[in-house]
């Protein structure tokens, strides 16, 4: 079985009649992608949620990726290790751009711990269409909340490659936005995406 690994040499992209833009008119909506990222439990999926529902109830079409859900499906097949987050943040970031192309916007919530991957996800995007937003929650207080009790796991030598722990979490050095949800509630972080927003022109388009 040769030919199953020659990809792409006799393949050109397909000019189709509905484009973006004709997708996007139809829905009166700017399509972008919203990445969310930040340590396990720093909130990031609550945000995404409540900001989600307030998008939706003012008539945007949208679609929520969530790192535990997509896990369950398209990345089940993936684990923790570096390799393997790499690979989930390169699909999740080829699935954020189909869906931003059929006109959605788009949520997505990872802990996309890498540097190099959340720019991958960037560069597939055009400059207004990738929102990065960090929730800048400190990981004493992730690990007091420890929602799921993964960190008391971690600590115990009982879960790997936690991030964190004994998995890096790289800070991003230029988000569109950074939220404290020390200082924030979930509810004024949506308020404060909603005003990034405004300012740009993309929710009441
Ligand atoms: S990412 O690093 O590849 O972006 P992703 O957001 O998909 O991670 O998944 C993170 C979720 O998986 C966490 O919120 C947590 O519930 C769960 N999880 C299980 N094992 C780990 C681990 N070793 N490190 C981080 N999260 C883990």
């Amino acid at each position: 079985m040769q030919f199953a690994l020659r990809r792409s040499t006799n393949i050109r992209w397909q000019q189709l009649s509905i484009d973006k833009a004709a997708r996007a008119q139809q829905k009166k909506q700017v399509p972008v992608c919203i990445w969310f990222t930040g340590l396990s439990g720093s909130g990031k999926s609550t945000i995404a949620n409540l900001l989600e529902k307030r998008l939706y109830d003012s008539g945007k079409h949208t679609y929520l990726l969530d790192g535990d859900n997509v896990r369950h499906g398209l990345n089940r097949d993936l684990g923790f290790t570096e390799a393997d987050r790499v690979e989930n943040i390169r699909r999740i970031a080829e699935v954020a751009k189909l869906m931003v192309d059929a006109g959605l916007i788009v949520i997505a919530s990872f802990i996309s711990p890498f540097q190099a991957e959340r720019q991958m996800a960037r560069e597939l995007f055009s400059k207004d269409e990738f929102i990065e937003i960090f929730i800048d929650t400190p990981l004493a207080e992730c690990e007091k909340r420890d929602v799921k009790g993964l960190y008391a796991k971690a600590r115990r030598g009982e879960l790997k490659n936690f991030t964190g722990i004994d998995s890096a979490y790289e800070r991003p050095e230029h988000p569109e936005l950074t939220l404290d949800t020390c200082l924030l509630s979930a509810e004024e972080c949506v308020e404060k995406i909603i005003q990034h927003f405004s300012a740009l022109q993309l929710v009441n388009k």
